[in-house]
């Protein structure tokens, strides 16, 4: 019996990918490669002694994703395969929402074709819209501010259609707040190709020497310091969450949890941070405020901790001192 792991070769399902195996899983890995490389497969065996089953798989290519279940014994699949960069969901609607959304309900049917009924999503705190409040419950009112988001909301209310028509599935929405950090071995982290839209590989590619200098979109914002806050979370404490959450799915219905911290920091708590665990400089500029970013985004991260016994431990210091370890040695 295997877990399916698509996008397997990216951010968070690699560091997933690690964790499973090293909890004695067997894995099989679907990736298109779009946004990671397949020398991701050498650094997993590096990492666990283990290179797992691969397929070159676009979830939009319905007979190949059926393959894989005829193939393998797939017991339950873990999501991450789908589009992930706001700026450009708000160019490309289309080609987000028939990505992420037609991708989805492909691998479903397959599911639900070869009799696999546990399912877990990768969701984002995005679904939160702009919070009234933070922290941020799980029961809080869900709304999206860009395409991207609203992928990941429109998905979550069709797996609760989904379970509503099919009362034998277990599915779990977890929802991530602002993974960073890497494997501690150096092998596996953050990579985006091109200029990256997030925060930490912007500035660890400054540290570099790659880019000038870190642009902080904006420092008018209603917090302590001006500039935005996030829960930062470390990728390998998202990986763990992934863990225990399939350790938890033998009962049937759909669970939404969050995984962060519950800790919020701002941008100038990350650079003031990344500069003193790794004695590096980091130039910036305050430059407007980016389309779309909301002030402040935080987690009440305590039903994961009762219902999943999970909870984040790297700190913070952990998640700038790994990040900039996997970018030294990154080529
Ligand atoms: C964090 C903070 C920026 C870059 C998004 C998605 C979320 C998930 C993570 C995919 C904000 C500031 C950033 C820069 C900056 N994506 N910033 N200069 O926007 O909170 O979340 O990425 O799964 O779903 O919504 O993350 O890292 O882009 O920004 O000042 O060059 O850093 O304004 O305050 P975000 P981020």
């Amino acid at each position: 019996m295997s877990i399916l792991v698509t996008g397997g070769t990216g951010y968070i399902g690699s560091h997933t990918s690690v964790e499973l195996i090293k909890q004695g899983y067997d894995i099989v890995i679907a990736d298109d490669l779009s946004n990671s490389e397949y020398g991701v497969l050498d650094k997993i065996k590096k990492i666990t002694g283990i290179k797992p089953v691969f397929y070159k798989a676009v979830m939009l290519d319905r007979n190949g994703l059926e393959s894989i279940f005829l193939e393998q014994k797939i017991d339950a699949v873990i999501h991450f395969a789908g589009k992930k960069a706001v700026g450009e969901s708000v160019e490309k609607p289309l080609m987000y929402y028939h990505n992420n959304i037609t991708g989805t309900i492909n691998l479903l049917e397959c599911m639900l074709e070869y009799g696999c009924s546990k399912f877990v999503f990768s969701s984002s705190a995005t679904v939160y819209g702009m919070p009234k409040t933070v922290p941020i419950k799980e029961g809080f009112p869900l709304s999206t501010t860009n395409p991207y988001g609203t992928t990941k909301l429109f998905i979550e209310r069709i797996l609760n259609d989904l379970y509503v028509a099919n009362k034998n599935l277990s599915i779990t929405l977890l929802r991530y707040f602002n993974p960073i950090g890497a494997h501690e071995s150096g092998l596996l982290g953050d990579n985006p190709k091109g200029i990256p839209n997030n925060l930490m590989p912007y500035i660890t590619r400054v540290a570099k020497g790659v880019l000038p200098e870190l642009k902080v979109f904006g420092n008018d914002y209603p917090t302590h310091d001006g500039t935005g806050v996030r829960d930062y979370i470390h990728v390998v404490d998202l990986a763990l969450g992934h863990i225990k959450a399939l350790k938890k799915m033998d009962s049937v219905g759909v669970k939404v949890y969050n995984l962060g911290t519950g800790n919020g920091y701002s941008v100038l708590d990350i650079v003031n941070a990344f500069e003193k665990v790794n004695g590096i400089e980091i130039p910036y500029i305050i430059t407007a405020r980016r389309a779309g970013d909301i002030a402040e985004c935080y987690a009440d991260a305590s039903k994961a901790k009762v219902e999943l016994g999970w909870a984040a431990k790297y700190t913070l210091e952990d998640m700038c001192r790994s990040a900039w370890n996997f970018e030294k040695n990154a080529e």
